[in-house]
């Protein structure tokens, strides 16, 4: 028997990526430590409880992080907590630090002391900065952050990379490209577009609407995270990438016509301060090194993501009628 520390476990990629794991592999115990931010939601893992245990703990409270280490014999840590949305950071950056940087100080110095086996850093294409029209981000990538999100998480790479480099930990770092699929918070544009259209409502889109993400479906990020940590070597980064690049406008655009909705709901609103305008992930390195291949489509995932939120409404409803309205009202009544 495996036991991993998954951290974050609660919120989108972490949930995805624990039941996948508890589903396919018979031999793995998991530990989710999550401290339940606005993002994370326990029912994303209702009905796992054998080969599992939850602990409520900050990462950036060290003294109540060691107690998780003290009581457990983990064989390996994934580090997926984190606070995840832009626009946040751009209000309100402190806490980042505190979570991604701090927090991931915590987990590198407990797994040293603990001699942890595997350490994965789930990281973000975001460190490497913004592309102009053509390029893509590689691994060789110089980081170069833009955000306070993205300067967080490029702190916490390098702080892991140190680790290998200085003390010979067994850090691992993966990258990815901007995820959907289930269980995503409906802060992030693609939950965001298709609950607004649902319900009839505004669709606020950034700037010209022509920044690009290369959008990936999280059961690819998922089996990547796998790959990387079966066969990935310590004190490398993998680029993860969902080979499907696509400007915002054509998002919003595909969704509304999914759904029988008008193009009229299509707001054009302030734009995000420093918003990057386009990234790309080569992800030639984990292809070549360990077989990984997106397997959906970006219409495929969208067609399923979009049905995933119309079968499970009381899912974001709830979410809806809670704190989320005074976000909504903040980030959006008068942009
Ligand atoms: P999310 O916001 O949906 O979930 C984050 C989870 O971390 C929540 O359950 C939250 O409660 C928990 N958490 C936050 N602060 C914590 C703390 N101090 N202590 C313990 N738990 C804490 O995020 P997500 O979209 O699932 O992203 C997960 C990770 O993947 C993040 O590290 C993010 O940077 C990275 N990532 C995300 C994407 C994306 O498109 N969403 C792409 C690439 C990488
Ligand atoms: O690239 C990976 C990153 O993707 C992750 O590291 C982050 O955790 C994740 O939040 C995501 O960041 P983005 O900023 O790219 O995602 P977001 O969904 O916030 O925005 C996607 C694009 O849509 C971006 O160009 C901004 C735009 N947008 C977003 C929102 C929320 C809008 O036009 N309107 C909106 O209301």
């Amino acid at each position: 028997m495996k036991t991993y520390l998954v951290t974050g476990g609660f919120g989108f990629i972490g949930s995805n990526f624990i039941r996948y794991i508890l589903d396919e592999q018979k031999d793995v115990f998991i530990i989710n430590v999550d401290n339940i931010t606005y993002a994370a939601n326990p029912e994303n893992l209702s009905g796992y409880s054998t080969n599992y245990k939850f602990y409520k703990t900050d990462i950036s409270d060290k003294t109540a992080l060691s107690k998780v280490f003290n009581e457990n014999k983990i064989d390996c840590v994934v580090n997926f907590a984190a606070e995840s949305h832009v626009d946040r950071s751009i209000a309100d950056p402190g806490i980042f630090i505190k979570t991604n940087i701090e927090g991931t100080l915590n987990l590198l110095e407990l797994s040293m002391a603990h001699n942890i086996g595997k350490f994965l850093q789930i990281s973000t294409d975001e460190v490497y900065g913004s592309l102009g029209e053509t390029g893509k981000f590689s691994e060789e990538t110089c980081v170069s952050p833009r955000s306070p999100y993205s300067a967080s998480k490029a702190g916490a790479d390098m702080l892991a990379m140190s680790f290998f480099h200085t003390y010979n930990m067994p850090v691992l770092i993966s990258r990815c490209s901007n995820n959907y699929g289930p269980y995503q918070f409906p802060e992030k544009l693609m939950p965001l577009v298709i609950i607004n259209a649902i319900n009839d409502k505004d669709i606020p889109l950034y700037g010209d609407g022509k920044n690009i993400r290369d959008w990936i479906h999280v059961s690819d990020h998922v089996k990547g995270i796998c790959l990387v940590l079966d066969k990935g070597k310590f004190g490398e980064v993998y680029n993860i990438g969902g080979d499907s690049e696509a400007e915002n406008i054509d998002i919003i655009t595909y969704i509304l016509n999914k759904l029988n909705k008008p193009h009229s709901l299509i707001k054009y609103v302030k734009d995000r301060q420093g918003h990057d305008r386009r990234y790309a992930m080569d992800f030639h390195k984990i292809n070549g090194e360990m077989g990984f291949l997106p397997e959906y489509n970006i219409e495929k995932g969208i067609d399923s993501t979009i049905n995933w939120y119309i079968k499970n409404e009381s899912w974001w409803r709830k979410i809806l009628s809670g704190n989320y309205k005074d976000y909504y009202k903040k980030m959006y009544e008068n942009r």
